[in-house]
Parts: C-alpha cells; sequence; structure tokens
C-alpha cells in the first residue's frame, strides 16, 4: 500500500445497487486516486440507516456494495477499505464535531431538505453531514472524491475544521473536493433534467454496474433526448444528448467536442447505437469481476479493513481528545 504525504477518503452508501453515475462521478477516481496517494475507502452503512429499511436486506445490500466497489478497482491491497460501524471513531469524532455545529446550518442542506420530504425528518437525517464529516476528517485527508452533488456537504466539513482548529489548535488539515472535469453530475436517462439516483423509481432511469449488454443497449435507446436532430454539446437546450456526450466521452476517453462533431448529423438513432456500444464495453469489465468473487472471501477482506482502519483511527482520535481537553 502507497503510504505519504498525501491522503484521500470517500464513502459510499449501501442503498441499493451502484450505478453508473457512482462510477463516472466517483469510483474511478477512487480508483486512480490509489496510484498516488494513501487511500481510504468506506461502504457509509451508518448513513443509510437514516432513510427507512429493511433489516435483513440490508446486510446483503451492504456486502453486495463492498464488492461492487471491488469490482470498480478499488483494491484492498492498495487501499484501506470497509465498512463504517465496524469503525466506532467515526461515531466518536461525529459527536465532538456535533458539538460545534449550528442548527441553522444544517437545515439549509438541500439533501436534509430533499430526503426529509420524501422520509419524514429525524435527527440523524439532520447530522447526516456531521457524521460525513467526520468520516473525511478521522483519518485527517486531504482529498475527498465525490460528484458534484456532495459540493455543500464538503464545504460544512471545510468550515467545521476552520472552526475546530480555531477552537483548539491545529489538528485537521482542511480537504478539498475532487470532482471530474466531465461526468460529475451523470443525469437520469429518462429525465435529462435530474441526477441519475438510486432512489429513482423508475429503473430505466440508471444503468447499474450489473446491467447486461443487452439491458445496457435498451436503456441508451430509450433514452429521453429531444425533438430535434442535431447532437450538440449544449446543456440548455439539450441536456439529454449533452448528458449521453458524456457518458461517451468517459466511456472512450475521447473529448466532448470532438463527439459532438463527429456525430452531428449522424442522426439520434446511430448516436445512440455508438454510445451504447462504448458504455458496454466500459462496463464489461467491472461486471466481469463482480461476477467472479467470492462472498466470503469479501466479508473477510472487509473485516481486515476494517481491522487496520481501527488502528489507525484510534491514533488519530487521541489527538482530538488531547485537543478537546480529554486525554488520557
Ligand atoms: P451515493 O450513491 O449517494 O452514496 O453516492 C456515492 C458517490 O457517487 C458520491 O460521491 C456521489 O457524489 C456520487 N454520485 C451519485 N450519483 C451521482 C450522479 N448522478 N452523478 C455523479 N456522481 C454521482
Ligand atoms: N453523503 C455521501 C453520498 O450520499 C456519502 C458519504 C458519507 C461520503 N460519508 C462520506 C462521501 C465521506 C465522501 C466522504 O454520496
Amino acid at each position: 500500500m502507497y503510504v505519504g504525504e498525501k491522503k484521500v477518503f470517500s464513502g459510499i452508501q449501501p442503498t441499493g445497487e451502484l450505478h453508473l453515475g457512482n462510477l463516472v462521478g466517483a469510483l474511478r477516481n477512487w480508483a486512480q486516486m490509489q496510484d498516488d496517494y494513501e487511500t481510504y475507502y468506506c461502504v457509509v452503512d451508518l448513513h443509510a440507516m437514516t432513510i427507512p429499511y429493511d433489516p435483513a436486506a440490508f446486510q446483503a445490500a451492504r456486502l453486495e456494495t463492498a464488492k461492487l466497489v471491488i469490482a470498480s478497482g478499488i483494491e484492498p491491497k492498495r487501499s484501506v477499505f470497509y465498512f463504517q460501524s465496524q469503525v466506532p471513531q467515526h461515531s466518536e469524532l461525529a459527536w465532538v464535531l456535533s458539538t460545534i455545529t449550528g442548527i441553522g446550518q444544517l437545515n439549509r442542506m438541500t439533501q436534509f431538505k430533499e430526503k426529509a420530504d420524501r422520509s419524514g425528518q429525524n435527527l440523524g437525517l439532520l447530522s447526516y453531514p456531521v457524521l460525513m464529516a467526520a468520516d473525511i476528517l478521522i483519518h485527517k485527508v486531504h482529498a475527498v472524491p465525490v460528484g458534484e452533488d456532495q459540493r455543500q456537504h464538503l464545504e460544512l466539513t471545510r468550515d467545521l475544521v476552520e472552526r475546530f482548529n480555531h477552537r483548539f489548535g491545529e489538528v485537521f488539515p482542511v480537504p478539498e473536493r475532487i470532482t471530474p472535469a466531465v461526468g460529475a453530475r451523470v443525469m437520469s436517462l429518462q429525465d435529462p433534467t435530474s441526477k441519475m439516483s438510486k432512489s429513482d423509481s423508475d429503473v430505466r432511469s440508471r444503468l447499474l454496474l450489473t446491467d447486461s449488454s443487452d439491458q445496457i443497449r435498451r436503456k441508451i435507446r430509450s433514452a429521453v433526448t429531444d425533438s430535434e436532430r442535431t447532437v450538440a454539446y449544449e446543456w440548455k437546450t439539450k441536456p439529454g444528448i449533452s448528458n449521453l456526450l458524456e457518458l461517451f466521452s468517459v466511456a472512450t476517453g475521447r473529448g466532448v467536442e470532438e463527439l459532438a462533431s463527429e456525430y452531428r448529423d449522424a442522426g439520434y438513432g446511430r448516436f445512440k447505437m455508438a454510445v451504447a456500444e462504448a458504455l458496454v464495453e466500459y462496463l464489461r469489465p467491472v461486471r466481469q469481476r463482480y461476477q467472479g468473487m467470492d462472498n466470503a472471501e469479501v466479508s473477510r477482506l472487509m473485516a481486515e479493513g476494517a481491522a487496520e482502519a481501527r488502528r489507525r483511527a484510534e491514533v488519530s482520535m487521541a489527538t482530538v481528545w488531547e485537543a478537546v481537553g480529554l486525554s488520557a
């Protein structure tokens, strides 16, 4: 494992199945950052408890999520990869940070407002961003690869670092948000004005990392575009086509504008077919790795990851206890 100056943390919720937005907005950066950083990645099961769930299904979903993260290229030998609930220091630090967080700031969080409208309010949902800040800060990391939807949460984390350091001394670095230049916000295939999401009731709105090649082709063919004919990269007037162009670009490694001009007059049918084939190839290795995985082996890797994370988190939590006046 790489051990160096710069550290990275990110997390993903074990709610439902992972989709192309997760891969393109976050996971592909997680994988890439393993080359140059000391990386900590986490299936944030405690966060997922803030909306109603079924305990038996939860247990299985958590393992599925771990498998899909590994299939996306996270190597437990190169990263510290674990389940959040198995490292109690996340919750301890969340408590400490909660004492310097304003309720007004939490009330204004977009994700809180959206989820509270859908599933009702609870204290965990309100304090969700405080636990997220604790996730990021427990390993004192410098960078956090996430999609664009996490901007507000990262800003809160940075505010908390400044407040904490000012009051108790320089304990935490101020973490940077890392979002990809293309694909930071992958949109729904059925409504290109809202983001691709695990909670959308229409399964055609998202490509799952486990979808077969035929499912990928069908979903791209039925993707909502517009009534014109020209392929162009213009988010305001052509969000559906622009979304597909970004996905095409990520899957092929070619520039968005270059693809737009090549397919300008190809017609939407041919354009979509090319996008679908590129995505089939892009997702194939992820699906293949996933299918070859053994549940017992993954559980064992997760237990090892948690043990390592606990060792490290304990050391950094000690510096927090000392700073706040509670050292041993
Ligand atoms: P979640 O599925 O909400 O736990 O998100 C896990 C990661 O995927 C976070 O870094 C999100 O920002 C990212 N993500 C989720 N949905 C999208 C999307 N539609 N486009 C880009 N990134 C996303
Ligand atoms: N809130 C993030 C999401 O919904 C998940 C998350 C929890 C996270 N803790 C984190 C992401 C820490 C990055 C760092 O996607």
